[in-house]
Parts: C-alpha cells; structure tokens; sequence
C-alpha cells in the first residue's frame, strides 16, 4: 500500500547492488510513494548490471561515483540537481565494506591500510557526501539524510572487527552534521540500526547464519527484514518526522532492549538437560 509520502521529493539512493540490497527496497519503496532520484553505487559495482533493472523499473537516472572520492560526489551532485530538476530532499547511504572482514582478519591482526580504507568507504563516505551537498548548497530545506548502522557499534560481536569503528564513527558522524545542518537547512540527520539482514554485505560476515538466528531468537518481534527497514527509511525521509534528527534509531525487533527471550533460555535449558 502506499501513502504518496514523498511526492514531489527529490533524492539520491546509494548502495543498491542486487536485490537483496536494503538500498534496493528503499528505491522500490520511494517510488512508489511518489519520488523521484538518481541511483549510485561504486563504478565496479556496477559492472554486474543489476542496477540497471531498478533503474528503469523506478525511471530513476544511474550516475557512478565511489563514495571516498569528493571529486565523483561532486559529479554525483550537480548531476542529480541537473536530472531531478531542482534541489536533493533525501540521501540514503547505504554503504559498507571492510577488506580486513573479507581477508578474514582477526581484530589484533588489523591490516592498517586496509583499516583505514573501511572507515573511508563505510564512515567518512557519510562525511563526504553532506560535505560536498552543503558546499555546492545542493539541499532543500527540511531534507533528511538517513545512513545505515548496526548495533556493534555499541556491543562487541564476533567478526565485526573494524566495521564495528566504522559503525561507531558513522552514528557519530550524524550528530556532528545533524547539528550543523539544522542550523543551516532545518535538515535532519540519522542513522538506523538495523537487524541482521540477508545481503551481500551482510553474508560476508563470518558466521553470519548464527548471528541471524541468534538476533532473531533475542527479538520479541523478531529480526527486522529489508522491506521493513525500507518502511522505516521512507517515514524517516517524510515530512512526518520532521523534528527526529542526531538520533541513532534502532530497528531491530526489540533485541536491543531485550536480556533474554524464553527462546534463547530454552535453548539452554535443553543444552543443559
Ligand atoms: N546486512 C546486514 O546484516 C546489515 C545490518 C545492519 C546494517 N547494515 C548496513 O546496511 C548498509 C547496506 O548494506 P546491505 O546489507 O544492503 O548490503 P549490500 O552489499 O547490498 O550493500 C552495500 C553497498 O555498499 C556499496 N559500496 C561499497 N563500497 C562503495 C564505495 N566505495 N562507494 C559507493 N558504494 C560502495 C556496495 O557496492 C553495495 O551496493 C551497509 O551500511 C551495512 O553495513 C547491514
């Protein structure tokens, strides 16, 4: 069902690779709630081509650009004020990649180049972009900026390692421009931590199926899925949450607030049988 709640918006979606991608789901979302964007991803992610179905399934322009790299986000920018008509109201940043998790990198065994470049492409990238759409004042007032988090920012889990500080850096990254661009545009700025989810990002993690099922088991609601986080994105870039800015905002089934479930105590009662 949808609500028209972003019709007339103006927007740029980051991060769609396939379609298990949340970034996906929230184009799909967007358009149907009436608006209109640009997609991007990094160049070498497009060489796959699945973007290009959503693009014409959601009329919406592809324009390349590696996140890192203010140059490309500046092409990024005027290209999109250019195609859409006018100025950006939404950017989702759905980014993420760690080398030393894909190298299987313990966390007292950080590769540092490498360290350095998954804080670039999953933190600084979020830095970057409202950087360069405040510079070239690119942003309508009122625009809501969302990026993706998760709860290792917060808590220690096995395997995350360096994600974990990019996550951290990331949720602090939304204060810090959420403040500035209130005063500037009455702009909003968050993040949304989400459940485990089935992506590719996601099934890169070592042991991902268990970290699944063990947040699912420790949410009273269960985990939340990407459709659902896509719901969330879309109220988040409607005018009704015009005032919620600086907030990490968990999306997550409840595990967050939850010690134990009767399904994780049963496991163990059965293990100790
Ligand atoms: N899957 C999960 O369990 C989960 C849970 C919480 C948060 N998240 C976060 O959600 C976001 C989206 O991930 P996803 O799960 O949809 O996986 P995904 O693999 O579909 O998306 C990650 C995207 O990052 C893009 N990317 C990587 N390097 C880039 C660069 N230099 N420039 C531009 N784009 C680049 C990839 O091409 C890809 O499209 C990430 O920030 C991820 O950390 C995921």
């Amino acid at each position: 069902m949808a609500f028209n709640l972003l019709k007339g918006k103006r927007g740029i979606i980051f991060g769609a690779l396939n379609e298990d991608s949340i970034a996906w789901k929230v184009a799909e979302r967007a358009f149907a709630e009436g608006a209109r964007f640009t997609l991007t991803n990094a160049p070498i992610a497009m060489r796959m081509g699945e973007i290009n179905k959503l693009s014409e399934a959601c009329n919406a322009p592809i324009i390349p650009a590696d996140a890192t790299s203010l140059e490309e986000l500046e092409n990024l920018i005027d290209k999109s004020v250019e195609a859409l008509g006018g100025k950006i109201d939404f950017i989702l940043h759905s980014i993420g990649m760690s080398p030393n998790i894909r190298k299987g990198k313990e966390y007292g065994d950080l590769n540092y180049d490498w360290y350095l470049k998954t804080l670039d492409v999953s933190a600084l990238s979020f830095h970057k972009i409202m950087h360069v759409a405040e510079k070239k004042d690119a942003l309508n007032e009122y625009a809501s900026i969302v990026g993706l988090s998760y709860i290792a920012a917060q808590r220690i889990f096995p395997d995350y390692t360096d994600m974990a500080d990019a996550k951290a850096t990331l949720e602090s990254i939304a204060r810090g421009y959420g403040a500035r661009l209130a005063r500037l545009k009455k702009a909003r700025v968050n993040t949304i931590s989400q459940s485990p989810t089935m992506t590719t990002a996601g099934k890169g993690i070592a042991g991902f199926g268990a970290f699944y099922d063990f947040a699912d088991k420790m949410s009273p609601l269960g985990n939340a899925s990407a459709d659902e986080c896509a719901d969330y994105v879309i109220v988040m870039f409607s005018d009704m949450t015009k005032k919620v800015t600086m907030q990490n905002l968990l999306h997550d089934g409840g595990f967050s607030a939850s010690g134990m479930t009767p399904e994780v105590m049963n496991i163990f009662e059965n293990n100790l049988k």
